[in-house]
């Protein structure tokens, strides 16, 4: 049962429920970029986001990966563990956008012959500053073994995402993670969607994602619907 509302981010809510250890994650319409400067609105947005979220956490699982993921309760809103979330964010990048490009001599689109792992302080107050382990553990928001933890996790995601995506036509330059401590084991947590992941279409090269709304390319609704049709089809039956 959904009860108050615990913390309301950027995209998504939080609610506790009557039961303590889960929590409802409702994915909203609204969405900002470059640290909430810039905000909007899109139309089913939401939905298509927590739809994708849920197939890709479900075919994680199946992969042996845990994830705080039990269930939807809702087309919008997903039963999740409450876990204690790390304050990292995990960026495995395969191909150079985005900000890699503007902080470095690193042309966009640039294969990566390995991935490149970058890992982000949690902070809006911050703006997000990069991380190495040091200054992670100097700060108290991980150990030095959970961080080798979330990296060799978020290696194996980026692997297993990357194959999935092929399939359904799409590069995947890069994306964000997030983990949680459930009971004292590291678990992939949050959303991962067009709002968290670069998508490019494999034939085209063209944005599939968020970089619609942050740089002005055309309908974020319409080219996440056509993301939710190649992962997620069966809602459109
Ligand atoms: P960046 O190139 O802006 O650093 O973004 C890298 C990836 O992380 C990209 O796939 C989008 C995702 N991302 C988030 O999910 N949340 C954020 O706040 C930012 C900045 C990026």
């Amino acid at each position: 049962m959904k009860m108050e509302e615990l913390y309301s981010g950027k995209a998504k809510s939080i609610y506790k429920t009557d039961n303590p250890k889960q929590f409802i994650a409702e994915f909203r319409d609204s969405l900002t970029a470059f640290d909430g400067k810039k905000m909007s609105e899109a139309a089913k947005k939401g939905y298509y986001n927590a739809q994708i979220s849920k197939k890709i956490f479900e075919m994680l699982e199946e992969e042996g990966i845990k994830t705080h993921y039990i269930d939807m309760v809702s087309d919008t809103e997903m039963l999740v563990d409450a876990v204690d979330i790390v304050l990292i964010e995990v960026i495995p990048r395969n191909i150079a956008a985005g900000s890699i490009t503007r902080k470095y001599p690193i042309e966009e689109g640039t294969v990566f012959e390995n991935p490149v792992m970058v890992l982000d302080f949690k902070s809006d107050e911050f703006g997000d500053p990069m991380l190495n382990e040091d200054i992670a553990v100097a700060m108290g928001i991980a150990s030095y073994e959970e961080i080798e933890q979330i990296r060799s996790m978020a290696l194996k995601i980026n692997d297993i995402l990357k194959n999935y995506l092929k399939e359904k036509g799409f590069l995947l330059p890069d994306f964000k993670l997030e983990f949680g401590r459930k009971d004292g084991e590291i678990v992939v947590a949050d959303e991962i969607s067009c709002d968290t992941c670069r998508f490019w279409d494999i034939s085209t090269g063209e944005s599939m994602d968020k970089d619609i709304f942050r740089f002005d390319k055309g309908d974020l609704s319409k080219t996440y619907e056509e993301v939710a049709k190649r992962i997620v089809p069966e809602i459109f039956e």
